[in-house]
């Protein structure tokens, strides 16, 4: 609590300070091409970015629409960072394709995240990362590990979440979507990474009781992620590191919350080395891939300590990776196709035709393949809302970005995905609705676009390793939902107009507040369950 207000005082000061100084001592700041409106010298934007924190992304949107090539110049406060955001695909694909080696992720983000990812493959650059990708890609692309995971999906849709949201229309119970999607997604991702389910969404719906009882594993790395990326926001790091070094206020929950994480992670990777027969866990995977092939990762560990550790960070990185970015993905899908009823006709139809004189059980993976409405639906809800609104990178060395703007060793550059889905160069006079039959051709076959337009997953060398994963998570997940119930949506829509929920910035995007349904069973469903 007070460190907190320490925290408020001593940026509230640092504001004071600096715009008394500026009013005595400068000259009114100049405009300039390409930089965000009235960069004062001294505070840079910091004002207009507190003044428009709420509305961070849109405000940012706003600024990179009205700029001639939807690159601006953005500077922190007493020059302490500066650097680049755009929205332009052509310098999209210069920073995440063409000169990919030349943007990396950089000092700033890989500190704030160390705690927790230590040296993991979303926050390693260089021969760590590479190192880490090459085997990370080969795992993921195997048969044997997408129908494990698709056999996770399935079982923990049908004996959680459905039975979760069948009680709740029995009762009429209203639910946070949001909340029981993230725990959903949680457990599946933990399965799939460690092999063991932490069982952080119950489908008696006790966790409302059991709050406060004992600190999960899923609150512990909420806690974690949530504290690490408020580090990456404050617009002075040197807060956070000095309240590290009291170990006060929120450090001192970062460490206790990683401390559980690294007895969880530690304890698990100990009892795998003793297993017999190989599993299909990722960590396991991993394990023995360091074993069998990789020879030069093996020879950089001193010890099973280190080896543990490695792995540790390893898994640990994915888990942060697909923690939210799916929940936060679907959870604006069922927002959308509710404010669309057209749209979410369409998916129902789909879906009905597929099931159609089918046992209830849940869809496989090539069903899924062929569901193409649903795909797109989903994937220009992912446009509009996309999970990493915005990803940061940082210049190694000088450059000139193909639309003429200067970058300097050491600035940041930022793309932001949720800009480009509002910047009608991008996606024409409709960008900011909701049109899944734009990813559609004449035979309703999805099509997809250049990553530079859509970078949603990122592209490039570092491109999103899960996306697949993801699609089959996410449709998987709407299609057993949406099969047999009607989700009614109780936020955001206020008057005739339907306002968007207001937002709330953590890595990813999150719904601010609760997303609040109710769940009515579908009349037109045959089975009752
Ligand atoms: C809708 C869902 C998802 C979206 C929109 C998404 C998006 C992204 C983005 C934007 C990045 C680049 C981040 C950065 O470098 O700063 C990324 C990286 C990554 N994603 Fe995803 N992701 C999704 C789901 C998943 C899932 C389910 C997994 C795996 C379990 C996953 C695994 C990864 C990994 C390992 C990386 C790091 C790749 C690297 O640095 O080489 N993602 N993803
Ligand atoms: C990439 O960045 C480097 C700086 O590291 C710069 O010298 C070079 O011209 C850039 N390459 C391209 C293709 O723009």
């Amino acid at each position: 609590m007070e460190a907190t207000n320490l925290t408020y005082l001593t940026l509230s000061i640092s504001i004071l300070t600096s715009f008394i100084l500026y009013l005595l001592l400068l000259r009114p700041p100049t405009k300039s091409r390409n930089h965000c409106p009235f960069p004062n010298p001294l505070l840079g934007n910091l004002v207009p970015f507190l003044r428009n924190r709420h509305r961070f992304l849109d405000w940012a949107s706003d600024l990179l629409s009205t700029s001639p090539t939807a690159t601006i110049e953005v500077r922190g406060p007493l020059g302490l960072s500066r650097g680049v955001g755009t929205a332009n695909p052509l310098v999209v694909d210069h920073l995440l394709r063409f000169n990919f080696s030349n943007y990396v992720k950089g000092d700033r983000t890989s500190t704030a995240l160390s705690d927790l990812l230590g040296n993991g493959i979303f926050n390693a650059d260089g021969h760590l990362w590479a190192l880490q990708r090459k085997t990370a890609s080969r795992e993921f692309t195997t048969r044997s590990l997408k129908s494990f995971i698709t056999d996770v999906v399935r079982s923990q849709l049908r004996n959680r979440l459905l039975p979760l949201l069948s009680a709740a229309a029995d009762t009429g119970e209203l639910l946070d979507l949001q909340d029981v999607l993230r725990r959903f997604s949680f457990d599946n991702l933990c399965t799939i990474a460690f092999g063991t389910d932490p069982f952080s969404l119950h489908h008696d719906n006790s966790q409302h009781q059991s709050h406060g009882q004992h600190y999960s594993f899923f609150q512990a790395f909420d806690e974690a992620v949530e504290i690490s990326s408020a580090r990456l926001l404050s617009p002075v790091p040197w807060v956070w590191k000095a309240k590290k070094f009291f170990n006060i206020g929120s450090e001192r929950r970062l460490r206790g919350a990683i401390k559980l994480i690294d007895d969880y992670a530690m304890h698990i990777t100990a009892l795998k080395e003793e297993e017999e027969v190989k599993k299909q866990d990722l960590l396991s995977r991993f394990m023995s891939a360091i074993e069998e092939e990789d020879s030069e990762l093996c020879a950089m560990f001193k010890d099973k300590k280190e080896k543990r550790k490695f792995l540790r960070d390893t898994v640990i990185s994915f888990v942060l990776a697909g923690k939210d970015s799916t929940s936060s993905g679907l959870t604006w899908f069922f927002w959308l196709l509710a404010v669309n009823p057209r749209c979410e006709k369409r998916v129902h139809q789909e879906i009905s035709q597929l099931v159609e004189g089918e046992e209830e059980d849940e869809l496989g993976y090539d069903e899924l393949k062929g569901m193409h409405y649903l795909h797109a639906a989903i994937t220009e809800a992912l446009r509009l809302y996309p999970p990493v609104p915005i990803d940061s990178r940082v210049a190694a060395a000088d450059d000139v970005l193909p639309d003429g703007t200067r970058v300097k060793a050491g600035w940041f550059a930022d793309y932001s995905a949720y800009a480009m889905a509002r910047n009608e160069r991008v996606w024409g006079k409709d960008c900011c609705e909701f049109v899944p039959e734009r990813w559609l051709d004449g035979k309703g076959e999805f099509v997809g676009v250049e990553t530079a337009s859509f970078p949603v997953f990122h592209a490039g060398p570092r491109t999103c390793l899960g996306r697949e994963m993801a699609y089959m998570q996410m449709k998987a997940v709407a299609a057993a939902v949406l099969r047999r119930f009607e989700v009614e949506v109780l936020v955001g829509s206020g008057g005739g107009e339907v306002a968007p929920p207001p937002y709330e910035m953590s890595l990813t995007l999150r719904m601010k507040g609760a997303f609040t349904v109710r769940v009515r069973r579908r009349v037109e469903t045959s089975s009752a369950r």
